[in-house]
């Protein structure tokens, strides 16, 4: 192996969305830190975010109520100690951000909050219809003039480094680092001190999706695979209102659209939602996305429609010029007509089992962000609760780390390439990649059934096999490394659905159709698997 194939450092990053930005800032004055992503900066969910961050700012907001709005959209999972942890830090993230320059849109001198469903107050602060890539923007440019950040785009890491922890009990393991893949498909051995995951979600799993093409959901599986614990996996987040167009590929709009006047209404104009909860069209993303589907289903029609005229023409102009433009592009125009829509996959509420600082139960590996999970969403996140959420465990991740004693990095065992020959062709996995996301979105979507997630599993293995036939034996490739992953946190969203007997928040089984009495989160373990 020659010697630019082997790198250092102090702090190893993947993943540089909201989570992961912040982290490197944090630590940047204590050390090297190399912060990997496997495409461009911004192709992370973070950029994608629209509609904000929840933060109690108002006199009339109070957190009890932020804290009691988290804990109802949970459906009872919730952990309420982390839900009172990063809600009470709201208002110090926001006025972080302000100080490095994002622009949060301002009313009479005052942050405008704009309100989204399942929150009883105003209390969203936004950049607009962009929040997101206001945020990512501000955070970057806080990074950038840093030299002990080094920065690597279009690496992607394939897996943790994990090694028996010196003097530790027979079976206990430290992460060391990963190994990363190049741009010129070479595979990088990276040793840190400590290891950051912050690769966001898994949207990709299915179909549709508002996620970007990065969310394969690859943190979860490097975890898993490293002897992590994960959790509440069966917790998939479908958004109530993605763009129905063929050239619209899910595009999100905004649930704050919906908290400024606009209406869910079927083809004939007629509202429903009031028949399926009081609260009408804010009430909780999984009550929103279930009735939308069940009228999709009742009346036999391919999509709902968001009707955004009651908010004006001003308004939207103001404060969502974005989705205004984009859908004019589309040849659609929300100032004048309803928009065509449909559930999508959003957001995985379940992840890798940590604390609030990110600690997983590997010694030296963190994962923060989309990718884990601490138990502040339990079966349904509130809406803008994400970002939040993602700032937070940055914070107390890079202050956890600075407290761990500063070991020696170990030598590390070089990528093993040995016995490998060239592929004669890539079809096969992109032929992988389509079924695994159509088992997703036929068998394990917003309505499910022991039936249809034990079919999803029969077919999930036999993809599964095929995948480790070809792994080993042909060259690393960034569709490998995703398909692989994605298979992975498939069969383990498939798993978590299949034991959880019951139907709460985002999980609805027609074999169990109502909540338990027992209230417990779905704990997979790579030892009981
Ligand atoms: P991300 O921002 O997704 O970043 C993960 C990064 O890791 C990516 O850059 C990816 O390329 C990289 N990565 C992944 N795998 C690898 C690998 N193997 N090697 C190297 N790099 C890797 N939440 C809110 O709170 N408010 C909102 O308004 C909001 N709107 C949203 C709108 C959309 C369309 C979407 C998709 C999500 C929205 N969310 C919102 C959710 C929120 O944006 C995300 O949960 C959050 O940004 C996740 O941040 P993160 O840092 O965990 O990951
Ligand atoms: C949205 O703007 O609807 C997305 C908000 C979120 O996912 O939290």
């Amino acid at each position: 192996m020659n010697q630019r194939s082997r790198m250092e450092t102090d702090f190893l990053i993947i993943g540089s969305g909201a989570s992961g930005l912040l982290t490197a800032a944090r630590l940047a004055p204590h050390g090297r830190v190399l912060l990997v992503n496997k495409g461009r900066f911004q192709d992370s969910s973070t950029w994608y975010a629209q509609g904000g961050i929840a933060s109690v700012i108002s006199d009339h907001d109070s957190i009890e109520s932020h804290v009691r709005d988290t804990l109802e959209a949970g459906a009872g999972l919730c952990h309420e100690d982390v839900v009172r942890s990063i809600v009470s830090q709201g208002d110090r993230i926001i006025h972080e951000l302000i100080e490095i320059g994002t622009g949060f849109d301002v009313d009479d001198g005052q942050l405008h909050l704009t309100r989204e469903g399942g929150h009883s107050h105003r209390r969203i602060a936004h950049v607009q219809d962009a929040s997101g890539r206001a945020i990512g923007e501000a955070l970057l440019a806080q990074i950038a003039p840093q030299p002990q950040i080094q920065r690597l785009e279009d690496h992607a890491a394939i897996d943790l480094i994990c090694l028996p922890e010196p003097g530790k009990a027979s079976g206990q393991r430290r992460c060391y680092g990963a190994y990363v893949l190049s741009p010129e498909e070479k595979v990088l051995t990276i040793s840190a001190r400590h290891t950051v995951l912050a690769t966001g979600g898994a949207g990709k799993v299915y179909m549709y999706t508002s996620n970007p093409h990065a969310a394969s959901g690859d943190g979860i599986a490097m975890a898993w695979r490293a002897g992590c614990s994960i959790m509440n996996l069966e917790f998939m987040q479908f958004h109530p209102t993605c763009l129905f167009h063929p050239r619209g590929s899910n595009m999100l709009l905004s649930e704050a659209l919906r908290g400024e006047g606009a209406l869910l209404i079927n083809k004939a104009g007629q509202r429903f939602m009031f028949n399926y909860d009081e609260r009408g069209e804010l009430a909780p993303r999984d009550i929103v996305a279930r009735a939308i589907d069940h009228e999709m289903k009742k009346r036999g029609e391919d999509c709902m429609y968001l009707d955004a005229r009651p908010i004006g023409r001003e308004s939207i102009q103001r404060q969502f010029p974005n989705i205004h433009e984009r859908l004019l592009q589309l040849g659609l125009d929300m100032v004048a007509e309803p928009i065509p829509i449909v559930p999508a996959a959003h957001y995985i509420c379940g992840g890798v089992q940590t604390d609030v600082s990110g600690r997983t139960s590997v010694a030296g590996l963190y994962a923060i962000g989309e990718t884990a999970c601490t138990g502040l969403h339990g079966a349904n996140r509130l809406a803008s609760n994400s970002l939040l959420e993602c700032l937070v465990m940055a914070d107390l991740c890079a202050a956890d780390i600075l407290t761990q004693p500063s070991l020696t990095v170990a030598q590390v065992p070089a990528w093993d390439d040995s016995g490998i020959v060239p592929e004669s062709e890539r079809i096969q996995i992109k032929q992988n990649w389509d079924e695994i996301r159509a088992i997703m979105s036929h068998y394990v979507g917003i309505v499910r059934s022991n039936e249809r997630l034990r079919r999803a599993r029969r077919r999930l293995r036999v993809i599964q096999e095929e995948i480790s036939a070809y792994y080993w034996k042909h060259p690393v490739t960034q569709d490998l490394i995703e398909l692989r992953n994605l298979e992975l946190v498939a069969e383990l969203m498939v798993q978590s659905a299949l034991q959880r007997h019951e139907s709460r928040g985002l999980h609805f089984s027609t074999d169990y159709p109502e909540p338990s009495e027992t209230i417990s989160d779905t704990v997979l373990t790579p030892d009981t698997m």
